[in-house]
């Protein structure tokens, strides 16, 4: 994918619309819903990143940032299904990266679900290890994984 034909942005309670329907694209279960995604977006420590390819955000990723030391916690991926494929998650994963390390955060977590085996891979690949399995933790009785990333600090670079 050539970088000069995406962005990376902080997304704005202006993508509210966009990052619901890409959210609803996306998920079957577990859906943040409007008041949640702008909670998140305008109120929560988070940071709120999306992607945009040829004049359309086309993904978005939300990482809860809470105080130091805790690990910061990917709550939300996703990328538009006709996106998929093309290496756009994986941008967002960089980008939240930069911005954990920037911030001094030396771990990062997330859940997904144990039938995501893409997620998993994504996930896996960017440096991720299993940390546990939560039995019936989506409303719809699924099993999570947890998962957590070390982190390279700005302290240590
Ligand atoms: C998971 C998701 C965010 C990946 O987005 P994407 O932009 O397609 O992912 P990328 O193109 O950046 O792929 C990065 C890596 O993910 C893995 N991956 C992505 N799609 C995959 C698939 N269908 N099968 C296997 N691995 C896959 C691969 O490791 C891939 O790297 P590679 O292309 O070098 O093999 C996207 O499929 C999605 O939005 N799914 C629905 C929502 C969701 O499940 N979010 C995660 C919740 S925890």
């Amino acid at each position: 994918m050539p970088t000069e034909q995406y962005a990376i942005r902080p997304a704005q309670i202006g993508d509210l619309n966009h990052l619901l329907s890409i959210e609803h694209d996306s998920f079957t279960t577990d859906l943040l819903n409007r008041r949640q995604m702008r909670y998140l977006l305008i109120k929560a420590k988070a940071c709120c990143l999306l992607i945009e390819f040829q004049g359309d955000i086309v993904g978005y990723g939300i990482c809860l940032t809470p105080k130091l030391p805790r690990p910061a916690r990917l709550y939300s991926l996703a990328v538009r299904q006709e996106y998929r494929g093309k290496g756009f998650a994986r941008a967002l994963i960089e980008a939240f990266k930069d911005y954990l390390n920037c911030n001094n955060y030396k771990y990062w977590q997330l859940e997904v679900d144990t039938n995501n085996h893409s997620a998993q891979k994504l996930y896996k690949d960017s440096g991720f290890e299993l940390k546990a399995r939560l039995p019936g933790y989506y409303e719809n009785g699924c099993d999570a994984l947890r998962m957590i990333c070390v982190l390279i600090t700005a302290e240590e670079v």
